[in-house]
């Protein structure tokens, strides 16, 4: 077996209703964090948005618990800290072939082949006061997919010719995101999660949409702000700054 990282433990089960509430448990429960639970597959995933994720044995399920990772204006940051780790992982575990194929999508998409292979849930509990949980769960498509329509269709890792088991995969994730937490430094490093992020990501400078939870907007993705927020180009000049929504790429107008 694979040594973690110093400072994190690991614990496997075959099934939960979700690893990020097991986590999320545990925390409340008194755990001090740098706790990992992964399960073969899970009763009840769950997605952003309130969506299902859909959890089959072979896929990778995976959340990370932590106490006060950072200052608490800080902790949504993580999101982009786990979609670099996860990018790294499967460069790691891939090789450095899928570097061309992977894109980043805002705010914690990973891309393959323009189809999303994967998925960040951040969520958060207060502890006792001043205190906060954190856990990032993640999962990776590596052999199965849900349905393949939409603007960014799912797909499996081993539908687009990488043959990866979720233990395999757990492994460098758990490498590359214990790299990535250090280089964010409590959120001081930011700037340079936010620079990698930008470097491996999608659609910078593209016209996009953005569903909000109530409306849409319509603009130019110009860049995310030091919180990673989406910072949109509107029609009329100007910008507004996006801090939760989905991002659908439209096409460029003819010039
Ligand atoms: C998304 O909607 O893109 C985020 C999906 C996050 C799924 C992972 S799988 C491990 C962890 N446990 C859950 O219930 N959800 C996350």
């Amino acid at each position: 077996m694979t040594a973690l990282p110093a400072g994190y433990r690991h614990e496997a089960f075959p099934v939960l209703p979700s690893t990020n509430d097991a986590v999320l448990e545990r925390l409340v429960g008194g755990d001090v964090g740098g706790l990992w639970i992964t399960a073969e597959s899970q009763s009840a995933g769950r997605g952003r948005r309130g969506n299902v994720w859909s959890s089959r044995v072979g896929n990778l399920f995976a959340s990370l618990g932590l106490v006060d990772p950072a200052p608490a204006e800080k902790a949504a940051t993580l999101s982009f800290v786990s979609a670099v780790a996860l990018h790294q992982a499967l460069v790691d575990v891939c090789g450095p072939g899928i570097v061309d194929r992977l894109a980043l999508k805002w705010p914690n998409d990973v891309l393959l082949d323009r189809h999303k292979i994967a998925g960040i849930l951040i969520e958060g509990q207060p502890l006792s006061p001043g205190r906060f949980a954190v856990v990032a769960g993640i999962g990776v498509n590596c052999e199965h997919h849900p349905g393949t329509t939409g603007p960014f269709p799912s797909a499996s890792l081993a539908g687009l010719g990488y043959r990866v088991r979720a233990d395999e995969m757990f492994t460098a994730l758990a490498a590359s995101l214990a790299n990535e937490i250090v280089r964010w430094d409590r959120g001081a490093g930011f700037a340079d999660t936010r620079a990698a992020w930008l470097g491996r990501a999608t659609g910078i400078g593209a016209p996009v949409t953005v569903r909000l939870p109530d409306s849409v907007r319509e603009g130019v993705f110009r860049d995310i702000d030091d919180e990673g927020r989406l910072v949109l180009g509107l029609p009329g000049g100007g910008t507004t700054l996006i801090t939760a929504g989905e991002i659908f790429f439209r096409q460029r107008a003819e010039t």
